[in-house]
């Protein structure tokens, strides 16, 4: 709550583009005897939800704030992040420009037909998914072709992971504990799919000030399952960015490096490569609660919980929230 006022006092603008609170489900037992939870930020509505509705909130705030004329972000070919801000565009009105990996496909499927959809300009690069040197030197390229045309681009990185971004999550964390304290149990972990950090950084952001308001209050193990090699699989990354974001909120307390867990032995061989944890994952989740997960994100996320789940890192009777993120238009994708 002391941050919310910091926010309104820092004046940084969130816009409404979610639908929230995202329903937090009963998941039932795991194999540990540790409940399940399911927050279900697949559900947060904006161009068929995700978790990148909650940055956006704070993105788009800051580029009408800065009287944007246009939106430009980038990602990966079937990238949810350039889905969500097209949809975003769409409804603030934004041309909105998406700089993706990969050729022009003969037909748009997935994310690439949705962002079609909402009107979004596509700029395809013909570089690597996982090439995302490449990838951000095109969008500044863009951004500085659009500004050199007279517009005033909000450019966006990869992910929209800025302090102004990751600020969502630390929203959320609020959101997720009241949502828990309402059911009357207190979260051991909260996992999640990791790939840009701005997620993982704003919930840690989220728990350090939680920590400061209430240090007797017993607080989740935060735990980023990694899915992208060279993106922010690097806690020093992650808290940077967690400090940063706090520092945005006014806050003068701060995160270590030791805030921050992220386990990369779920990803498989990179980022989009399918792993056979994921394929299981995403049938155990389908049977037991009808969660759709997704083979890039979600899936490996929700591996990466019931692995460690298998290895015994959870007691039984602790509670464990796992954060949907979303990907769902990725499964209807064919080549
Ligand atoms: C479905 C899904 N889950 C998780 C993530 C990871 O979020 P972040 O980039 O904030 O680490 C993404 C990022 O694109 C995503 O699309």
């Amino acid at each position: 709550m002391a941050r919310r006022r910091r926010v309104a006092q820092h004046k940084i603008t969130r816009i409404t583009l979610a639908t929230l609170p995202t329903p937090l489900e009963s998941g039932g037992k795991l194999q540990s005897g540790a409940n399940l939870w399911v927050k279900r930020d697949d559900l947060t509505g904006l161009g068929v939800g995700g978790n990148k509705a909650r940055k956006l909130e704070f993105l788009c705030g800051e580029a009408l704030n800065n009287n944007a004329t246009c939106l430009v972000t980038v990602g990966a070919a079937q990238s949810n992040h350039c889905r969500m801000t097209a949809a975003a565009g769409a409804r603030l009105n934004l041309p909105t420009h998406l700089v993706l990996s990969g050729a022009k496909p003969k037909n748009l499927e997935g994310n690439q037909m949705l962002s079609s959809m909402f009107g979004a300009q596509l700029h395809h690069t013909g570089f690597e998914a996982n090439d995302w040197a490449n990838l951000e030197n095109a969008r500044n390229t863009l951004t500085e072709k659009l500004i050199s045309d007279g517009q005033r681009p909000h450019s966006i990185p990869i992910g929209g992971s800025t302090p102004v971004g990751a600020i969502g999550y630390a929203v959320a964390f609020d959101e997720i504990t009241a949502q828990c304290d309402l059911k009357n149990f207190a979260a051991d972990a909260i996992v999640f799919t990791t790939s840009s950090g701005g997620t993982h950084a704003g919930l840690v952001a989220g728990l350090i000030c939680a920590r400061a308001n209430d240090p007797q209050k017993v607080l989740p193990k935060i735990i980023g399952i990694g899915v992208a090699k060279s993106v922010a699989l690097s806690a020093i990354r992650v808290a940077e960015l967690a400090n940063e974001t706090l520092a945005l909120l006014g806050e003068t307390v701060r995160a270590t490096q030791d805030d921050v867990i992220i386990d990369a032995n779920f990803m498989g061989s990179d980022y989009a490569v399918p792993t056979q944890a994921a394929a299981e994952a995403t049938t155990w989740a389908a049977h037991r609660g009808a969660w759709v997960l997704d083979p890039v994100y979600s899936a490996k996320g929700f591996s990466g919980l019931l692995g460690r789940d298998a290895k015994g890192e959870f007691a039984a009777d602790s509670n464990i929230v796992f954060i949907h993120t979303g990907g769902l238009p990725s499964l209807f994708v064919t080549h």
